[in-house]
């Protein structure tokens, strides 16, 4: 009997957009170089936004979703990998362009994929995901323009989902003094426990707010936009930097010049999507030396296959507390 592989799959035809499990036979798994038998696989915002289409990401009449996952190469025309190699991959236009990692079996361009770092399995890795790697670009970001653990306090916004909670994980574990703002004051403990030392009520960041506000932040990672990144913008302090990487409030930036002619302050773009090889080898070899591994399995989430479609709703409601990861290999 011909070996199938179950995968879930965003289709758009002449009734819609429509979210289905499939099981796929090998000549159904496309084209690459690389076959990976896939173990583990996350949800991130933006798989929320794919499974649900709030934000139309697949571009493809059909395509695996997930822009997530890791696992063992089980066939390898390449010549970076070898067959038994732990790979992974984010992003790259994965359930955007061509098939992404919710699926049993995943055959891929292998200048996609990444060696899994040795101190990592391939659920640390996915328990990272797009989330954690986008955090730490974020935090390579601010680097480049000077911040440091001496510069002054640091502000994490959407603190409780992916990229805030492994933004506080990273930065108190560099000596950063961070300031976690959420919308679940009760989650508190929960942020305090990966290195908060202090967490502020969401809303005090989230409406329209003066040009220019008292400086309270030396840095901050947004994982919000629209008010809240405004705000941030404004209550920076001289020389500050803000890494903007995330849209969870809105797409919008209702922002003003004030705080860049007045402050010196800068806005910088984080995009882990396109984000090229030798900055991922990067980001993740950063991971790798800086990851509290006990931190990260306090903040998992695990997900079944089965249930995929229904974390969609999860996810974009913010009712997913650090991050999702999905064990696609138990089955
Ligand atoms: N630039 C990139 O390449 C890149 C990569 C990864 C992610 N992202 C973006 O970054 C954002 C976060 O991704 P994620 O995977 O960490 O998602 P997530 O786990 O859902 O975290 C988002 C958090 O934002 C907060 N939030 C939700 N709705 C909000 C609202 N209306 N106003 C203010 N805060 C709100 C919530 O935190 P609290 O409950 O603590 O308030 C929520 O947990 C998403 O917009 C995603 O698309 C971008």
């Amino acid at each position: 009997m011909t070996e199938t592989y179950k995968a879930l799959l965003g289709v758009r035809d002449d009734s819609g957009y429509r979210v289905e499990f499939q099981q796929l036979s090998s000549e159904q798994l496309g084209d690459g170089d690389v076959e990976v038998a896939v173990e583990y696989s996350t949800v991130n915002y933006k798989d929320g936004l794919a499974m649900s289409d709030a934000i139309p990401i697949v571009q493809k009449p059909s395509l695996i979703l997930g822009i997530d996952m890791a696992g063992t190469v089980v066939k390898s025309e390449s010549s970076r990998f070898q067959v038994g190699d732990k790979v992974l991959m984010n992003g790259y236009g994965a359930s955007e362009t061509h098939n992404g990692g919710y699926t049993e079996r995943l055959r891929i361009s292998s200048d996609y994929l990444l060696k899994v770092p040795e101190a990592f399995t391939t659920r640390h890795a996915m328990l990272l995901g797009t989330a954690g790697y986008t955090a730490m670009l974020s935090l390579l970001r601010l680097e480049q323009l000077g911040i440091s653990s001496e510069s002054g306090e640091v502000l994490v916004t959407g603190a409780s989902g992916g990229v805030g909670s492994v933004s506080i994980m990273l930065l108190a574990g560099l000596g950063y003094t961070v300031a976690a703002s959420t919308g679940r004051l009760e989650e508190s403990d929960y942020l305090k426990s990966l290195g908060a030392n202090s967490v502020i009520d969401r809303r005090e960041l989230s409406e329209a707010g003066e040009m220019m506000q008292a400086p309270r932040w030396a840095a901050a990672v947004d994982s919000c936009g629209s008010h809240t990144l405004a705000n941030v913008i404004a209550q920076l302090h001289y020389n500050g930097a803000v890494a903007a990487c995330g849209l969870a409030q809105g797409l919008d930036l209702p922002g003003n010049m004030m705080p860049f002619a007045l402050r010196n302050v800068a806005l910088l773009g984080v995009d882990s999507v396109h984000a090229p090889m030798a900055l991922r080898e990067r980001a993740w070899q950063r991971l790798a030396e800086s990851v509290d591994l006990n931190k990260l399995e306090a903040m998992a989430v695990e997900i079944d296959f089965d249930n995929l479609p229904d974390a969609a709703g999860q996810i974009l409601q913010g009712k997913i507390r650090g991050r999702a990861v999905v064990n696609i290999a138990a089955r």
